[in-house]
């Protein structure tokens, strides 16, 4: 019989305590699952867990190091106020690299062994098809922070996300870029063909170039594994397009931006969300100037928790928060908030885990949350429901060493 979210907090209190009596607390299994050591809200309580699977190693983690970020000063920020009427929450990280079967490996990990109520994570839509599904199995909530491919939610009802889909947010790059220069009109569109993220975002890409009466002159493609793309950017510039479109991820998305502008492009470039890191910066270095970007947050949001989580950041990292770290954190704002109102209605510590989790994923489909964000909610379905979008162009110091996203729109 499923063991109550009671039993498992005295556990964790035996286990605590054998660990103040022991010299060194050294984990006696060898997982990788770390934890933060961020304030609580009271020594006595056991804190809820909370699973974050997130790429922390491999190209990935140029991602991924943001979302972790974000996870962790939400934890900190939203443990400082009180965590769930009292009781802290704890994050658990689970590494999942860049590929599906370490996400499917950090997934079990935390459903299984770290008992968690919910997930965030993993970084790529690639991994989500394939992880997404065994937490919709075990009935574990999902929020994805930073899935935007078509068709993430409809994994199943236990996955949502607080990543608006490429659907919306992709077609502002285009239009910020028609802004710019009113006279483009031959379009080279390149994706990376082994990324299920990629393939949606350069259909909703190439649909809007074609909407917008724009001549899709040539698709060239690449693997996200790639570190030459001297004939796809040959093939591309013969065609001499006005606008290039890159839909892949920071490592081969900087290094294609590199090659286009050494091998002589000159016009304007639009990166799709995998790009959108200042990770990308010393890939590209002084090239990566002018990029546009599409962004689904903006520093200047105007409300308390961006002001506080904005602040916090920059105390941190001396820079604007990047729209992962902003995504991370929202993931678990929206678990803390649907934690402490399921709490309200059915006391936490008198729920199965089971019970727990589909009773947390009811609430936190239902729930309005006032976020870094914006205001948002989920559609039935788990999808976000988000109101304001933003472009950014990069734009690099001469010495091509510093850089930052200036918000054009
Ligand atoms: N937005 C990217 C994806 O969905 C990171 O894979």
């Amino acid at each position: 019989m499923a063991k109550s979210i009671k039993q498992l907090f005295g556990y964790a209190i035996v286990a605590f305590m054998a660990c103040l009596l022991a010299v060194a607390c050294t984990p006696t299994n060898n997982t990788t699952s770390t934890t933060s050591n961020s304030p609580t809200t009271s020594g006595t309580q056991t804190p809820i867990p909370i699973g974050i699977a997130v790429a922390q190693t491999s190209n990935v983690a140029l991602l991924g190091q943001e979302q972790v970020t974000g996870a962790k000063i939400a934890e900190a920020y939203f443990n400082k106020r009180g965590g769930i009427n009292g009781t802290p929450i704890r994050l658990i990280f689970q590494d999942t690299a860049g590929d599906e079967q370490g996400a499917i490996n950090a997934f079990n990990t935390l459903i299984a062994q770290d008992k968690v109520v919910g997930i965030v994570g993993p970084t790529l839509s690639q991994q989500a098809f394939s992880a997404d599904p065994i937490a919709e199995r075990a009935g574990v909530p999902v929020i994805a922070p930073s899935n935007t491919a078509k068709g993430i939610p409809q994994i199943g009802k236990y996955i949502a996300r607080v990543s608006a889909p490429v659907a919306v947010v992709a077609p502002n790059a285009i239009e910020a870029a028609l802004k710019i220069n009113p006279q483009i009109k031959k379009v080279a569109v390149f994706f990376a063909q082994n990324d299920a993220f990629s393939k949606s975002e350069t259909g909703t890409f190439q649909e809007t170039v074609k909407q917008k009466g724009l001549e899709l002159a040539t698709i060239q493609t690449f693997q996200t594994t790639d570190t030459d793309f001297q004939s796809q950017v040959t093939n591309a510039i013969n065609i001499k397009p006005e606008l290039i479109i890159i839909s892949g991820l920071s490592a081969d998305g900087g290094n294609l931006v590199k090659q286009l502008r050494e091998l002589g492009y000159k016009g304007l470039i639009i990166g799709g969300n995998g790009l959108n890191t200042s990770n990308l910066l010393p890939v590209c270095k002084a090239l990566c100037d002018g990029i546009i970007i599409a962004q689904a947050y903006s520093p200047e949001m105007k409300n308390e928790v961006n002001t506080a989580f904005h602040q916090l950041y920059i105390e941190q990292n001396k820079k604007e928060p990047p729209q992962f770290t902003a995504q991370a954190f929202t993931s678990v704002q929206v678990f803390v908030e649907s934690l402490i109102n399921l709490d309200k209605t059915a006391k936490l510590v008198t729920l199965a885990l089971p019970q727990l989790r589909t009773q947390l994923n009811d609430t936190l489909l239902a729930g309005k949350y006032i976020t870094p964000l914006g205001e948002i909610s989920f559609t039935p379905e788990g999808e976000i429901i988000q109101k304001q979008f933003f472009v950014a162009q990069i734009k690099m110091e001469p010495d091509g060493n510093s850089g930052k996203f200036t918000f054009i729109q």
